[in-house]
C-alpha cells in the first residue's frame, strides 16, 4: 500500500507525537511504500520567524531519521521542496466550495486561537493537504484522530477531480492511530500532551534523563493509592500507565500486575527509568546526525528527487486533463 503522513516543523517532537504518530511510521516503513513530509507550508499559516524557520525545519527532519525512518525503506522529504504541492493545491481551491472548507473544525479553532490573523491559508489549508496526499497517489493516510475531517475532505475532492476532468486520483482510506495511543499532559491529564502547552506539561523525545526524571516524579496523580487503569477516576495514573506500556510494550494489565500495591514513588521511579532507557539511545541518534551535515543533506537530496519525479509525473496527467496549454 501506498502510505503517505506529514507533521509540521514546529516544535520540538514529545512522547505524545512519537507514541501517536511517529512510531507508528517507523513501524510501516516495513511493509509498505511510504512517503513522509515535512509540513513547512502548512505551518506558515501561523507566524514563523524567518530566522529560525529553515533551522527547525531541518531539526524536525533530523529528528525523524533519529526515532527510526530509515531512507533506505521510505521516502522522507520537505514539502516546500517540490512546488507540484502549491500548485495542485490551487487547482484543488477551485473545485472546493467555501462552505465545505468553513465547516472544517481545525479551521474553526484556530481561527479563534489567533482572531487576529485569520489569513486565507488558514481556511485553504485542507486544499493543500489534499494536494500532499493525492499528488502521490497515496493509499493510506496515517493520521490522529484530529486530521479525520481533512481526510474526509480529501477523498470528496479526489472524486470531484475524477469525474469532473477524468480519473487521476486514488481515494485514500484513513489509517487511525490507535486511541490507546492519546498521551495526556502530564499537568493537566485530562488535556492531551501537546507542544503549546506549558514545559512541564510534555515530555520531549530527546530530552535529557535529569530533566524527565524531574517531569515524571511532578506528574499530577490522582487521590487515593491504587496503581490502576481507570482514565475517568484516575486519569493521571492512567496516563502514566498507558506511557509505560507504550514503551514496555507490555499490556496494560500486565503493567497494572507489575505495580500491584506498590506506591506511587515506586512506580514513577521505575517510569521515569524506563523512559530514560528508552529514550536515551534517540537522543544519542540525533546528536550524532547533527554532526553529520553531509549525510543529512544527501537523504535530503535523495527523498527531494525521488518524490519530486513522481508529482511532475501526476502533474502532468493533471494539466492534460484539465487541457492547460502545453508550454
Ligand atoms: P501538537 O498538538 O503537539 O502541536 P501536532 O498537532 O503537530 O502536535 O501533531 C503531530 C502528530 O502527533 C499528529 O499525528 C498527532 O495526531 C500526533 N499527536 C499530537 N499530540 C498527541 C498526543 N498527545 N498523543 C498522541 N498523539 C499525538
Ligand atoms: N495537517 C497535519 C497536522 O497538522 C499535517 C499534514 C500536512 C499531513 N500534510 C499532511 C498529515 C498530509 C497527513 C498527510 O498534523
Amino acid at each position: 500500500m501506498r502510505i503517505l503522513s506529514g507533521i509540521q516543523p514546529t516544535g520540538e517532537l514529545h512522547i505524545g507525537n512519537y507514541l501517536g504518530a511517529t512510531k507508528n511510521w517507523a513501524e510501516l516503513q516495513a511493509k509498505h511504500d511510504c512517503f513522509f513530509m515535512i509540513a513547512d507550508l502548512h505551518a506558515l499559516t501561523t507566524p514563523q520567524n524567518p530566522k529560525e524557520f529553515s533551522k527547525t525545519t531541518l531539526s524536525k527532519f533530523i529528528e525523524l531519521l533519529a526515532v527510526g525512518l530509515n531512507p533506505e525503506k521510505c521516502i522522507i522529504f520537505i514539502q516546500s521542496h517540490i512546488k507540484e504541492h502549491a500548485e495542485l493545491a490551487w487547482i484543488f481551491s477551485t473545485l472546493t466550495s467555501l462552505s465545505e472548507l468553513e465547516r472544517m473544525t481545525q479551521f474553526k479553532d484556530k481561527a479563534k486561537k489567533q482572531h487576529t490573523n485569520i489569513n486565507a491559508g488558514l481556511l485553504t489549508y485542507p486544499t493543500l493537504m489534499a494536494a500532499d496526499i493525492l499528488l502521490y497517489k497515496t493509499q493510506g493516510v496515517p493520521v490522529g484522530k484530529d486530521q479525520t475531517q481533512h481526510l474526509e475532505l480529501t477523498r470528496t475532492i479526489a472524486k470531484k477531480f475524477n469525474s469532473t476532468y477524468g480519473k487521476v486520483f486514488w481515494e485514500p482510506e484513513t489509517l487511525l492511530v490507535k486511541e490507546g495511543a492519546k498521551i495526556m499532559s502530564l499537568a493537566q491529564p485530562l488535556k492531551k500532551m501537546s507542544k503549546s502547552d506549558t514545559e512541564e506539561s510534555s515530555i520531549g523525545v530527546f530530552e535529557e534523563a535529569q530533566s524527565i526524571q524531574k517531569k515524571i516524579q511532578r506528574a499530577v496523580t490522582d487521590a487515593g493509592k491504587e496503581i490502576k487503569y481507570d482514565p475517568t477516576k484516575k486519569p493521571g495514573i492512567s496516563n502514566l500507565l498507558t506511557i509505560y506500556s507504550l514503551f514496555s510494550d507490555e499490556s496494560l494489565s500486565q503493567a497494572e500486575k507489575r505495580f500491584k500495591g506498590k506506591e506511587y514513588s515506586v512506580f514513577k521511579k521505575a517510569l521515569a527509568d524506563l523512559l530514560v532507557k528508552k529514550l536515551e539511545p534517540l537522543r544519542k541518534k540525533k546528536e550524532k546526525l547533527e554532526s553529520r551535515e553531509l549525510y543529512v543533506q544527501e537523504i535530503l537530496h535523495q527523498g527531494r528527487e525521488r518524490a519530486q519525479s513522481i508529482a511532475a509525473a501526476t502533474m502532468e496527467e493533471v494539466r492534460e486533463k484539465i487541457g492547460l496549454l502545453k508550454a
